[in-house]
């Protein structure tokens, strides 16, 4: 299979807070900036597998800043790695205050997606082409990442009675 360039299937989503994205104390509620990383990390996947791609795992989500009504949530998500069957995408997330262009960093995540043929089972996706020393370099940090990943699943299976 020949492989695709991370800037195939990059994407920027931007999408504005509305009231009914609150929380009890009025800010954006956190499990509604999860699920546009979700969202924006998964069409990352698709448009690259051009296959259907569900979401395996997400490593960790911090919260750095709230995000407040009337922001605009900007996600970037690209592409750190591509195994046989899986994909690892990063997302940066921002908020953006529209009336004065305040910029804050709000969460960063790494997700991994797994692309599935018409049966439901995993199949094999293009590889990627890092053509960037920041996109190697981040190739390379997915790499270990992954590395974690499969001891943890070989741990937890070897657990299972
Ligand atoms: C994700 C899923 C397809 C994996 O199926 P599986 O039979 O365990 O897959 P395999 O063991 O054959 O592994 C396939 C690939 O997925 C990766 N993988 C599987 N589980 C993973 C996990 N929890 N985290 C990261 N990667 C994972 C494997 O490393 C492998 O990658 P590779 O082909 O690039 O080497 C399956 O667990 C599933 O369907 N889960 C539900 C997904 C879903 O519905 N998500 C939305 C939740 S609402």
């Amino acid at each position: 299979m020949e492989g695709k360039p991370v800037r195939d299937s990059q994407i920027t989503m931007m999408v504005a807070m509305n009231p009914e994205d609150a929380n009890p104390l009025g800010n954006v509620h956190g499990g509604v900036v999860m699920k546009y990383v979700d969202t924006t990390a998964g069409v990352v996947a698709i448009r690259h597998a051009r296959r259907i791609a569900v979401t395996a795992s997400i490593d960790r989500l911090d919260f750095h800043n709230p995000v407040f009504i009337g922001n605009l949530l900007i996600l970037k998500a690209s592409l750190n790695f591509v195994g046989k069957t899986s994909l690892e995408v990063g997302v940066r997330v921002e908020a953006e205050n529209p009336l004065t262009g305040e910029l804050r960093h709000t969460a960063s995540a790494y997700l991994t997606f797994v692309a599935l043929d018409e049966k439901g089972h995993p199949t094999p996706v293009p590889p990627l082409v890092c053509e960037t020393d920041e996109e190697k370099l981040r190739n390379s940090q997915a790499q270990v990442r992954r590395q974690y990943r499969l001891a943890e699943r070989r741990r937890e299976k070897s657990c299972k009675i």
